[in-house]
């Protein structure tokens, strides 16, 4: 029989892309999303890129009661996958109260919820952040943690150390953190990508809805960093690679592959790339030229970050299988696909015939 997996935040950008990798990889799924930063339109994509029917449960994972209905309704879930969460650096430094309540909230409610039910694999969506600025990259998992950049780190910070504690405290629970760096790209298929419900705050879809048209202009946040453009400097992971390190962590501990209960990967290229470098990237793979000006540094912005992706690589048998010309094509053309939608929050209107 199919192992049952609850996907949360299973209409987002790394949800959607991971139910259709764990799908493919021969997994059932369902999802617990509330739609309150995405749109249900994104699993009908996933529907037919799998051919299959994707139950929702449109529950704030704030509320334990609603929670905990999941997983009374469904005894045979075998791993959860965590992605719900709010993500967006520069609103976290605004409204860390909002970061803290949301985040560590529903984390804590699916953890009652493990434990409660025996449900003894759980993935987390962690982020690179969790190193805050550190001193020399890449980083590996075991790069000391520097202080969080900003409370959206400091939640991915303070996610794992529950994580950390539960795991020392019941050794039943085996746990991954998967530490992403920069996600970027879309589905193949187009016909799942990155959908920001409002003005988009990443920089892949800031620099495909520049090109578009939808933003006038794209703001490089600062050009005087200790790097040698000056701009920050990232690792941008295609999508589906990421997604697929879902599927490869969940199959190690369900294969009881891993010698203690509580991992950590680095989920990234392992190759830096400057923001200019970025965007010249999408200029000449797609032939468009970007508006673009220099911009203040953005407040919580790490200086410069990449992975070394060595562990994920020889324990869960991970490897990168896009690069950064397939990650600019597939995402221009998914910013494509969707350039008539009326509504980001409505994908369902648009149809994705
Ligand atoms: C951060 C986290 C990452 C997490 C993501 C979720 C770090 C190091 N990384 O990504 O793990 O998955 O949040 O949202 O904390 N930029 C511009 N102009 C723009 C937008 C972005 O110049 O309009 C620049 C930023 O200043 C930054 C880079 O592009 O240097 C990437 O920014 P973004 O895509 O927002 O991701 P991070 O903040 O790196």
């Amino acid at each position: 029989m199919k192992k049952l997996i609850l996907v949360t935040g299973g209409s987002g950008y790394i949800g959607s892309h991971t139910i259709v990798d764990l799908i493919e990889n021969g997994y059932e799924v369902i999802s617990a999303d509330n739609n309150s930063r995405s749109t249900p339109g994104m699993l009908e994509g996933v529907e037919k890129i799998t051919g299959k029917k994707i139950k929702n449960y449109k529950v704030d994972l704030c509320n334990f009661d609603e929670t905990r209905a999941i997983f009374e309704e469904n005894e045979m879930i075998y791993g959860v996958v965590h992605f719900a969460a709010y993500k967006a650096v520069g609103e976290s430094v605004e409204k860390p109260m909002l970061y803290f309540q949301n985040n560590l909230s529903s984390l804590m409610n699916v953890m009652r919820c493990l434990e409660e039910f025996q449900v003894n694999n759980f993935v987390f969506s962690s982020s690179c952040t969790v190193y805050g600025n550190p001193d020399h990259i890449p980083v590996t998992e075991e790069t000391p943690k520097k202080n969080a950049a900003s409370p959206y780190g400091l939640t991915k910070q303070m996610g794992e150390q529950m994580i950390e504690s539960m795991a020392h405290a019941n050794k039943n629970i085996n746990s991954v953190m998967l530490r992403y760096f920069n996600p970027a790209g879309a589905h193949p298929s187009t016909l799942i990508g990155e959908l920001p419900i409002d003005k988009p705050q990443n920089l892949a879809p800031v620099i495909t809805q520049t090109a578009i048209g939808k933003l006038n202009e794209l703001v490089v946040f600062g050009n005087d960093y200790p790097t040698p453009d000056g701009s920050c400097i990232r690792d941008l992971i295609h999508i589906c690679d990421l997604a697929h390190a879902h599927t490869l962590a969940l199959n190690h501990i369900i294969e009881n592959k891993n010698k203690n209960n509580c991992l950590a990967y680095n989920i990234g290229s392992g190759t830096g790339i400057s923001v200019f470098q970025a965007i010249k990237a999408f200029e000449e793979n797609t032939g468009v030229k970007l508006n673009y000006r220099i911009g203040n540094r953005r407040p919580g912005d790490v200086i410069a970050i990449y992975a070394d992706n060595e562990k994920a690589r020889l324990e869960l048998g991970w490897a990168p299988k896009y690069t950064l010309n397939d990650i600019m094509t597939s995402a221009w053309k998914w910013e494509q696909y969707i350039k008539d939608l009326p509504t980001h929050l409505d994908l369902r209107a648009f149809r994705l015939n």
